[in-house]
């Protein structure tokens, strides 16, 4: 059962890396000029302050300019995003793109008591699925230490825990829908303490 979802998984994704490998490269010189705007909710080094802001130090090439380009077109719908994203050309989200991703992500995370214990009950489905609801590995696609995989996987680690769960429970509402729904099928199976589990778990990952 697990082995056959497996599978599909990456049949998946090996369809969708085939039809999304369009992205020209940016240049990250360019990206860092672009980005003045962008630091005061990211950070100036793609770390932000907010825990709901997503940090973007570190993204995997190609994921930072597909979610721009979903935003502008309110595919993945967020006002403030669709308002910062809409003047941007696609040379602009290649540049920021390639800025974003040639950045370490320079955080620390220190757990509490109570959050470690969570990320205990989070790490079973990261690394293993939930077979009961046919929910693949999470690692199998964002990787083992949770740094995505280029270009549609994203980094889950270095990345804060509110973020991540607040990006879980749109995906299960439906309200994100994603490249081909894969992360809203996934996230529809999950419970809300399981997503919280998971989301305290990624963002403990290194
Ligand atoms: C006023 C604050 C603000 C500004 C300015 C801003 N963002 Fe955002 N950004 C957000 C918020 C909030 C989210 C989370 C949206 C959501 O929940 O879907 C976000 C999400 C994103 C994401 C999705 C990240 C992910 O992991 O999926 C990207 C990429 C992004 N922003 C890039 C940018 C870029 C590039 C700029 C500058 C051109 C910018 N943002 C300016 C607040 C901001
Ligand atoms: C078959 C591949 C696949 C599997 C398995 C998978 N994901 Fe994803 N995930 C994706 C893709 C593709 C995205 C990109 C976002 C999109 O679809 O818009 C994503 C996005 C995400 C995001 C949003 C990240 C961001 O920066 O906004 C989170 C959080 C996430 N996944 C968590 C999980 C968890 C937890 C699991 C396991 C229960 C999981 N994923 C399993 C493919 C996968």
């Amino acid at each position: 059962m697990f082995e056959k979802l497996y599978l599909s998984a990456v049949i998946l994704v090996s369809g969708i890396v085939m039809s999304g490998a369009t992205f020209a490269a940016g240049n990250a010189e360019a990206g860092k000029a672009k980005s003045a705007v962008c630091a005061a909710c990211h950070g100036v080094e793609g770390i932000s302050a907010l825990p709901v802001n997503p940090n973007l130090a570190g993204q995997v090439p190609g994921y930072i300019a597909s979610q721009l380009k979903a935003f502008k077109s309110g595919e993945r719908a967020n006002a403030i995003m669709m308002g910062q994203s809409a003047g941007l050309s696609e040379e602009d989200m290649a540049d920021l793109d390639a800025y974003y991703a040639s950045m370490v992500p320079n955080l620390k995370v220190t757990l509490t008591e109570q959050e470690a214990e969570l990320a205990k009950a989070g790490e079973a489905i990261y690394r293993g699925g939930y077979a009961e609801r046919g929910i693949a590995a999470c690692m199998s696609c964002h990787g083992p230490s949770g740094h995505g995989i280029p270009i549609h996987y994203p980094r889950v680690s270095a990345q804060h825990r509110e973020y991540l769960e607040q990006q879980l429970l749109a995906f299960k509402r439906g309200d994100r829908k994603g490249y081909n729904e894969m992360m809203w099928n996934i996230a529809f199976g999950l419970s809300e303490q399981q997503i919280k589990e998971l989301a305290a778990y990624m963002a403990g990952l290194n």
